[in-house]
């Protein structure tokens, strides 16, 4: 096939996939999810931990997946070959998750799992299911720049073509300021830190410090200097980027488009100078300030 008919086949098929799956978000409790995840919500919210199951929390885009591979490596004392044995959404199951195949929903892997169950939310800490805080489950939370965060979710909102369109780059910086999800997510965790004893992380360090250590202690495991370095280079942006059991290229195109964006893109820190002007620049930074004021989060990089 000649090159322009070959994009245009392409162009079609994404459309074809995006009139199926961009459905609208719905709102729960005041939070928008996604469609199929509102339906699934009683039988999330009935979902029963065992004290010994630990949850990966961080708003989309914080570095979830690097958490994870990061834990499923600790568990396995950095078998790269073990932790390549499933996809990363088979080894660490995404709890809410209820969306169309092939990846199968959160609960119903977890049904077949046996306790200490390791597995990942995108819910703001009043979503998580209670009984979690009964059971004092531990939480590992991962907080990211929001302007990176934010480029980095405009990217994923144009590959996932299960998510609403993004729409252009002023109108998302826009909603992002307004739907204050980001802010109540990070705060959210931030404020109940100590009485829940929630290990609070930053992306930002785990770029420029390897952090694996302090999960490591977290989750009362013990492993020598040579199994965190083999960690520290398994987990490197390099290596994850093309590990297929890592990088989502196990989702098919028509839901994940990886030839509009990488899941694992740029892992940068500081990518956001590339997309907002400095005028956008400016009024994120004021409205941050008063978003962020009631708090000191101490992000590694000031915005
Ligand atoms: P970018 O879009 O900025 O590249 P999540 O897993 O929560 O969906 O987060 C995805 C973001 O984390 C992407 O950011 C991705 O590249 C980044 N990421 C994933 N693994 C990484 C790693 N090993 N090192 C640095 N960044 C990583």
């Amino acid at each position: 096939m000649d090159k322009k008919k070959e994009i245009k086949c392409h162009k079609d098929a994404i459309k074809a996939a995006s009139a199926i799956y961009r459905f609208p978000l719905v709102d729960v409790q005041g939070i928008p999810l996604m469609n199929s995840i509102a339906k699934n919500w009683s039988a999330v919210q009935a979902f029963r931990p065992d004290p010994s199951d630990v949850l990966i929390s961080t708003y989309p885009k914080a570095g979830t997946t690097w958490t994870q591979e990061i834990v499923d490596l600790l568990l396995h004392n950095g078998d790269a070959e073990i932790c390549r044995r499933a996809p990363i959404v088979l080894r660490i199951p995404f709890l809410e998750l209820n969306s169309p195949p092939p990846i199968p929903a959160g609960l119903d892997l977890l049904k077949s799992v046996q306790p200490p169950r390791f597995m990942k939310t995108h819910l703001p800490i009043q979503l998580v299911p209670e009984g979690f805080w009964k059971n004092k489950c531990k939480i590992i939370y991962v907080a990211r720049n929001a302007k990176d965060n934010l480029v980095s979710y405009f990217h994923f909102d144009q590959m996932d073509l299960t998510q609403p369109e993004p729409g252009p780059w002023d109108e998302y910086v826009q909603k992002f300021m307004k739907g204050k999800s980001w802010y109540d997510h990070v705060k959210g965790y931030w404020k109940e830190k100590e009485k829940r004893n929630i290990l609070y992380l930053f992306y930002e360090d785990m770029k420029e410090n390897p952090i694996i250590v302090k999960i490591m202690q977290y989750l009362d495991l013990s492993r020598s200097d040579d199994i965190i370095d083999k960690i520290v280079e398994l987990t490197s942006f390099n290596v994850m980027k093309d590990n297929p059991m890592a990088n989502y290229s196990f989702v098919p195109k028509a839901v994940f488009d990886q030839s509009i964006s990488k899941f694992l893109r740029k892992g940068e820190v500081g990518d956001w100078i590339n997309y907002f002007t400095p005028a956008q620049s400016q009024i994120f930074d004021e409205d941050y300030a008063r978003q962020m004021a009631d708090v000191d989060i101490p992000f590694h990089t000031k915005i």
